[in-house]
């Protein structure tokens, strides 16, 4: 059977963009940012994406454009050793879509909530309390958070009905869930800046802390942030390409992937930032105090922060609205691109029907992200994103780099992706991907390794 094909150009780079830019850009970007050195932390970040993130993007792409196969059947090219690679990033990604999964589904749950502002008040009862029935610890499961459960029913419907007929029909869905997170996070970006305050937040977010850049967490962090953005590493990128056509082009595709990526993540912080300053001003706090790390911020502190403008219940409710209908449209076409790696690498290997496998692999998705449903769920979701997530991504980029780039022969590399790309890549790239890349990327694999240790 001829393998599938994205309809065109466009559709395969906004399924691209719309694979990276998804709850890692609105909710951890603009955190991660504004505690690691805010503005100086932008340093690190170009830094790790012009010398990891854009150079394993590109590999990812021809591997998948020169082998039109999912990661581990394409990297079998290269041994044994290769194959089992492919199945390391295969196996991340499907752990990473059962708990991202259940974010998604907390924003459903926001969604409804949204219409009366339910969490008013008390945003962190609310949400640790009446959504997540959250317990004391990860081994008091608890039984099941209702809301969590129909959230989680809804998200892998939503995934099902994406990506049911392959990447065929995803163009007709990346259209909206690219453009319209855009679009809102824009006019919320646009609206926050009009509140009183706001300037206070986007000083908090953005002011350099140049002394920040010393602390090598702060450079594992734009790496790790990098990686998990621009979904690299995980097989995915890998899986996307392998329906490209061998005429398409590879570099600007890749350009343009992570221009538009990184442009979502600043757009965000504007959003976010802005609303959290006028949070600030209004209850006499520091932007710094009214922020929290991770989950909170999205799910505690932003939902306060609604809750306080001037804009009255329906000025509200159509705010609190367009930023959850913000993220669950970022994080829709995110989730399906993980399950989509997963069945494509299963389907490629075992010659399996491609529609029973995706099938397959929601079923299984749905029923391993039940876990994270249980009322100590969150504690799991915590535990498995931190060890998975930071050090496994990083591994597979490294690999691929040191060894897979190498066993193509990285001039010949080059010369593949000159053929048919309409930017053409001089000889830097073979210093780049031949040694910079490898070297950077090994320091962070030790660094990151010794920050989870100590
Ligand atoms: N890049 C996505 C985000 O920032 O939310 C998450 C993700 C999607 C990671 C797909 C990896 C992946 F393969």
């Amino acid at each position: 059977m001829s393998r599938d094909r994205w309809n065109n150009r466009l559709v395969f780079v906004l399924a691209a963009v719309g694979s990276a830019a998804g709850l890692g850009n609105a909710w951890c970007f603009p955190y991660v940012c504004a505690t690691n050195g805010g503005g100086a932390f932008l340093i690190p970040y170009f830094v790790a994406l012009i010398t990891a993130g854009i150079p394993v993007l590109i590999l990812e792409f021809v591997i998948g454009h020169k082998f039109q196969g999912g990661a581990p059947t394409s990297l079998a090219n290269f041994g044994k050793a290769g194959e089992i690679l492919g199945w390391f990033a295969t196996f991340i990604s499907f752990v990473i879509v059962t708990y991202y999964s259940v974010i998604m589904a907390w924003v459903f749950d926001y969604l409804w909530y949204s219409f009366s502002i339910a969490w008013e008040g008390d945003s962190g009862g609310f949400f640790f309390g009446s959504i997540l029935k959250l317990t004391d610890g990860p081994w008091e499961l608890g039984g099941f958070s209702i809301p969590v459960l129909i959230g989680l029913v809804l998200t892998w419907i939503s995934i099902y009905l994406t990506i049911k007929d392959g990447v065929h029909t995803v163009g007709k869905v990346v259209k909206w869930t690219v453009g319209l997170p855009v679009l809102l996070l824009f006019i919320l970006a646009v609206s926050g800046m009009t509140l009183e305050g706001a300037m206070d937040g986007i000083n908090y977010y953005l002011t350099p802390d140049f002394s920040k850049l010393t602390d090598f967490k702060v450079w594992t962090a734009a790496f790790g942030q990098i990686f998990f953005s621009l979904s690299v590493g995980f097989g995915v990128m890998i899986a996307y390409s392998s329906y490209l056509d061998k005429k398409s082009d590879i570099t600007n595709n890749a350009f343009m992937t992570a221009l538009a990526n990184s442009g979502v993540s600043f757009l965000a912080g504007f959003a976010i930032f802005s609303t959290l300053g006028y949070m600030a001003a209004s209850t006499g706090s520091t932007v710094a105090e009214v922020s929290t790390a991770g989950v909170g911020l999205a799910f505690v502190v932003y939902p306060e922060a609604i809750s306080l403008l001037p804009f009255g219940a329906i000025g509200q409710t159509i705010f609190a609205l367009g930023f959850f209908i913000a993220l669950l449209t970022l994080g829709i076409d995110s989730a399906f691109s993980l399950v989509e790696g997963t069945s494509t690498a299963i389907s490629d290997k075992f010659d399996f029907n491609r529609k029973k496998t995706t099938v397959g692999v929601i079923l299984i998705g749905f029923v391993v992200s039940l876990v994270y449903a249980t009322k100590g769920g969150l504690y799991w979701l915590d535990i498995v994103d931190r060890y998975i997530n930071n050090f496994g991504i990083l591994v597979v980029g490294f690999i691929e780099i040191l060894v897979i780039a190498r066993l193509m022969k990285v001039n010949n590399v080059r010369e593949y992706i000159n053929e048919v790309s309409d930017i053409k890549l001089g000889k830097w790239y073979t210093i780049l991907l031949g040694i910079a890349s490898p070297v950077i990327l090994g320091i962070v694999l030790v660094m990151t390794a010794y920050t989870e240790i100590m």
